[in-house]
């Protein structure tokens, strides 16, 4: 009686049980699947792309977009998702942690999420530990989502722009935390708009969450300019700054510490370094 009490109020059990109740869905599909040839299996991504446009939204057509992922996962490495696997996909949609085992199909079971918010068509990111696992796990799930018509790249150490603005535009990305990082803190320094590589950042999944988000946050993503060319610069300005008139060409604040150039100074400025606009970016 009282195994049964503890049943009816634990809160993972009623978990299980919703997520069981999913998977079931998902499971009824199968037949139906099955039966659709390889071009009408890969038809479904646009039939998903228009339902949603037409107002359906991610958790509508989970189930249908799970099995479909499934199915090719058989065709095309001929491995099944198995149910924990989708019910991990699952909890991953939903934006939650799911933990599981090492051996037991992490790169998987992320594939049924990744590909159903890949559907927006704004870019999914898988985050790996290293850049080995992210050019792995692009290839070796791009079977899967290349099957049904969705781009993968991998974002790996010493790309350069062009090549990572490419990545960032296809449905989904692999990529280590830190190549995300750092384009993230670069893309906030650009002068131009046009310079920046990801686009709107929408929906990731980490994979080995605990490393990622407790050991390695412990160290901190830095960017440090090159230190010869600003040695340079500061040299440079020094010189100038001695000549402008305090009061008329800058203020001081020495509550804040700090100084400003008025509307003078920056003028004066300019005509020192022989230049009509200061802020003009090919000076930079
Ligand atoms: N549904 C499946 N059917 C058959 N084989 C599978 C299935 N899912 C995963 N595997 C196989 O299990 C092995 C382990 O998978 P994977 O590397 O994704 O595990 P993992 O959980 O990420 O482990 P780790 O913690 O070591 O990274 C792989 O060889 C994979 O091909
Ligand atoms: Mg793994």
């Amino acid at each position: 009686m009282l195994g049964f009490l503890k049943k009816l109020m634990d809160p993972n059990e009623k978990e299980l049980k919703r997520l069981d109740g999913i998977v079931q869905t998902i499971n009824d599909l199968e037949e139906g699947i099955k039966a659709l040839s390889d071009g009408d299996l890969r038809a479904k991504t646009s039939e998903f792309k228009e339902r949603l446009a037409q107002g359906a939204t991610l958790d509508d057509i989970l189930p249908e977009a799970f099995a479909v992922v499934r199915e090719a996962a058989v065709r095309t490495l001929g491995q099944r998702h198995f149910d924990v696997q989708l019910m991990g996909g699952i909890v991953l949609h939903e934006g939650r942690i799911a933990e599981m085992k090492t051996g037991e199909g992490k790169t998987l079971a992320a594939t049924c999420p990744v590909y159903l918010n890949a559907l927006t068509g704004r870019g999914v990111h898988v985050v790996t530990v290293n850049d080995y696992l992210a050019k792995r796990d692009a290839e070796w799930m791009g079977a899967i989502y290349n099957f049904l018509g969705l781009e993968v790249g991998a974002l790996v150490h010493g790309l350069d722009y062009a090549e990572r603005k490419r990545i960032y535009n296809c449905d989904i990305v692999y990529g280590t935390n830190n190549e995300f990082g750092f384009d993230y803190l670069r893309d906030n320094m650009v002068l131009s708009g046009e310079d920046i590589v990801q686009r709107e950042l929408y929906y990731a999944i980490v994979d080995e969450v605990d490393s990622i988000l407790i050991d390695e946050a412990r160290t901190p993503l830095i960017i440090s300019g090159a230190a010869e060319q600003s040695t340079d610069l500061y040299e440079r300005f020094s010189k100038l700054v001695i000549r402008l008139r305090p009061g008329e060409d800058y203020n001081v604040d020495e509550k804040a510490r700090s100084a400003a150039l008025s509307e003078e100074g920056w003028a004066r400025i300019e005509r020192m370094l022989g230049i009509d606009d200061i802020h003009d970016q090919s000076h930079f």
